[in-house]
């Protein structure tokens, strides 16, 4: 099969996925997938703020100077992931008792510290991750409880002025199809545009269990971009009990393709990314006991049926 990525790009969209650095450069058949079938890369977890300010004021952008760089070698954009988020935040900062005032300092510093420092090299950022509650109420964070639902707003403001040119976007799980939490983030992101809010896409993650992708996926989309903003597949794996069998292979390639044409079927969606290249590197096993092989490639980094799905999903012969 010719390249995902050569084929996404003859359709207008992008294929990408989540990369740890270590694997680039310590496990060869990893990093010939990541370079190869795909155009653009998400560090997995080496731009979240515990990473990369685990101590205050002492930085560690090692590896995701690692991925950037691998990502321009290799002709590559680069999803900047996550600035804003209530998960792995350094214990300085949660456990901080910041008030109001410097709170608010200290993420205006945060983001226009790491924007800043990939200016020009990242199409879009994951500026805000995961705001909502399943009920479609705020998440508590830091950020909510001590802000307000004003941080929203003033993260993409401070965002566009670190680098006018990225992307920026609210992503978000269980939100891919029609429903309490995706009306919720509609409504924020049509208030967002209401008020002027420097907000350019919506990032549906995408985390499927077998045979469960969403049948109001396309619809969704296509009113998110109606609002005037661009849309992407963030973080898709599709998850099954293990051990996998022929049969529940072939749902996967089902579900994948569905995805990756409900993608392609709706003018603003830029593109779809995978989480984690292959079933050896994928954080399902971890998280939910008893699931797993929710990736394109087995753990030998071998395609599996979806492989197929998705270059057929492309327009591939
Ligand atoms: O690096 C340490 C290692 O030194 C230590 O020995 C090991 C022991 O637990 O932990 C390692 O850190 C882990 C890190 O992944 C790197 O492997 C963390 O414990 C683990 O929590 C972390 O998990 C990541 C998770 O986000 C954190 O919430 C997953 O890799 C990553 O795939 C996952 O990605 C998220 C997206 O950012 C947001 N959407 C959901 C998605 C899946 O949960």
């Amino acid at each position: 099969d010719p390249p995902l990525r050569d084929l996404a790009a003859a359709k207008g969209v992008y294929i990408g996925n989540a990369v740890a650095g270590g694997k680039l450069s310590g496990n060869a058949q990893y990093a010939a997938l990541a370079g190869g079938q795909f155009n653009s890369l998400t560090p997995e977890n080496a731009m979240k703020w515990g990473s990369v300010e685990a101590t205050r004021g002492s930085f560690n952008w090692a590896e995701a100077d690692q991925i950037v760089a691998f990502a321009q070698a290799h002709n590559q954009q680069v999803r900047g992931h996550t600035l804003v988020w209530h998960s792995q935040n350094p214990s300085w900062l949660t456990n901080g008792g910041f008030g109001a005032t410097e709170l608010r300092g200290i993420l205006q510093q945060h983001i226009a510290t790491e924007v800043g420092r990939y200016q020009g090299k990242i199409y879009a950022w994951d500026v805000l991750n995961e705001l909502f509650n399943e009920d479609g109420t705020f998440r508590s964070s830091p950020w909510y409880g001590t802000l307000g639902a004003g941080f929203v707003a003033d993260s993409l403001t401070w965002a566009h002025q670190a680098d006018p040119a990225a992307k920026l976007y609210i992503n978000d799980y269980n939100v891919e199809g029609l429903g309490t939490k995706s009306d919720a983030l509609y409504n924020l992101v049509r208030s967002l545009k209401a008020q002027g809010a420097p907000i350019d896409g919506v990032g549906f993650q995408a985390h499927f269990v077998l045979g469960q992708v969403p049948s109001t996926l396309q619809a969704n989309l296509q009113r998110f971009a109606d609002l005037g903003v661009d849309v992407a597949v963030t973080e898709l794996d599709v998850r099954m009990q293990t051990p996998a069998t022929e049969a529940k292979l072939a749902q996967q390639a089902t579900d994948y393709g569905t995805v990756v044409k409900a993608c392609l079927a709706v003018a603003r969606c830029k593109g779809v990314t995978g989480w984690d290249i292959s079933d050896a590197d994928s954080w399902v096993p971890d998280v939910f006991s008893g699931y797993g092989a929710a990736t394109l490639y087995d753990q030998n980094y071998q395609p599996k049926p979806a492989v197929r799905a998705v270059v057929t999903a492309l327009g591939g012969t």
